[in-house]
């Protein structure tokens, strides 16, 4: 996927070292997309968190307009609430790629080669001397699912659109795939809980095969009871709402074997039988090796060493960074200070595209269901003649 090229009209931070595009963002992150400074594309974007002002606007507009509010005071109070859980979220995200999930290759690659950016930042304030530690992420830069599906927009119209039998196909396999990552995250006793499609991303290989991304899995939790309550209510349903305007829409044209789909596959049972099943696995692999070891060994200090790291692999295995999921982009400090303080990209927001706006309302008003029938009228009706 190409990054898109320096316009004169997008927001760019002018870094030292690098040019911040930014691309967009969301109730955690804003996201730019990183070139060197003579303006090539460096084919990954930085992910910025927002601060509890930043957060509380981002979840404002929807939660209002979801009115589940019945007073001011009762809205305010909502929306503190949602932009703590919001924030907190977010530091769950190194989880993602440490210990065994760090080490592993092919997971890495489905969240997009997601890598921290470890940098202390001096607060702002003077003479404290105290540093604070917003988390920033560097991820690949991908197409978003959202950009993908825009051609599949008003496709169920044949005069608006006409779709290859080839395309048709390639987005019914992105739907598959959007239940095999979850399987994905499931074998590690990861459970993602918003099902929102605006959280996936897509890249293409050479041979022009399509590979969906998860380029948000920050909203997860970890715990099972509480993941198999969640997916009974079978959130996926929210990207079919018209009046879920938390969630991007999906194509019409797709919504039917997206629904089926998730219905089919995202199951408790499916749940109970990949959860923690790679994570088990490896913990038992890990758990042999150092018995045996412990066996083996001479050394009665060794073999000490060798039972109380067995008996902490639960923990250990899930910890610790590899220095390869820690970024080498060697961004300077006062690029992280910049890209911390902006504010500008507030006005540089993510405009709606007219065809998703159009797909929900169609909805609203009852669906595929809907038929327009013109009205023909006599031009020489009867009507009003009235002499
Ligand atoms: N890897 C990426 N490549 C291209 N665009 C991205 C990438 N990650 C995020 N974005 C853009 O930034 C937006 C916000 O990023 P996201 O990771 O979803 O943060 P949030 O948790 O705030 O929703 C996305 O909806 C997308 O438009
Ligand atoms: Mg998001």
């Amino acid at each position: 996927m190409q990054m898109p090229s320096l316009s004169s009209d997008a927001h760019v931070i002018q870094g030292i070292f690098y040019k911040y595009l930014f691309v967009g963002s969301g109730a955690q992150f804003r996201v730019y997309a990183v070139y060197t400074h003579d303006d090539r594309p460096t084919r990954r974007v930085v992910k910025v968190p927002l601060d509890f002002d930043e957060t509380r606007k981002a979840i404002s507009e929807p939660l209002r307009r979801l009115a589940v509010h019945d007073s001011e005071e009762m809205f305010d109070e909502l929306a503190d609430k949602r932009t703590y859980e919001v924030l907190r979220f977010k530091y769950d995200v190194p989880r993602l790629i440490e210990g065994i999930l760090g080490e592993d290759k092919i997971f890495r690659r489905k969240i997009g080669n997601l890598k921290m950016l470890q940098m202390p930042i001096p607060s702002s304030k003077p003479d404290n001397g105290a540093y604070h530690l917003p988390t920033l992420f560097t991820q690949d830069f991908v197409m978003t699912l959202d950009e993908y599906l825009q051609q599949f927009r008003l496709a169920t119209n044949p005069y608006m659109r006409t779709l290859e039998l080839e395309a048709i196909r390639q987005l019914e396999e992105v739907v598959d795939q959007v239940i095999s990552l979850n399987f994905t995250i499931w074998e590690y006793g990861i459970f993602e809980f918003v099902f929102k499609p605006e959280n996936f991303g897509i890249r293409f290989s050479a041979n022009g095969k399509a590979e969906l991304i998860w380029i948000d899995l920050a909203e997860h939790i970890t715990d099972l009871d509480e993941a198999t309550s969640i997916l009974k209510e079978r959130r996926w349903q929210h990207a079919v709402l018209p009046h879920k305007v938390d969630y991007q829409f999906m194509p019409t044209i797709i919504q039917n074997y997206f629904i089926e789909a998730c219905d089919k596959s995202l199951t408790v049972e499916n749940l109970n039988k990949y959860w923690r099943r790679k994570t088990n696995r490896i913990e038992k692999a890990r758990s042999r090796k150092l018995r045996m070891r412990e066996i083996v060994t001479q050394d009665s200090k060794k073999a000490v060493g060798l039972w109380i790291a067995r008996h902490n692999l639960s923990q250990s295995l899930y910890q610790g960074f590899l220095p390869h999921t820690i970024d080498d982009l060697a961004m300077p400090l006062s690029d992280v200070e910049q890209l911390v303080s902006d504010r500008e990209y507030l006005t540089a927001g993510r405009v709606i595209p007219i065809e998703e706006k159009v797909e929900r309302h169609t909805a609203e008003l009852g669906g595929t269901d809907l038929r327009v029938f013109p009205v023909i009228r006599s031009t020489f009706s009867q009507e009003g003649k009235t002499l």
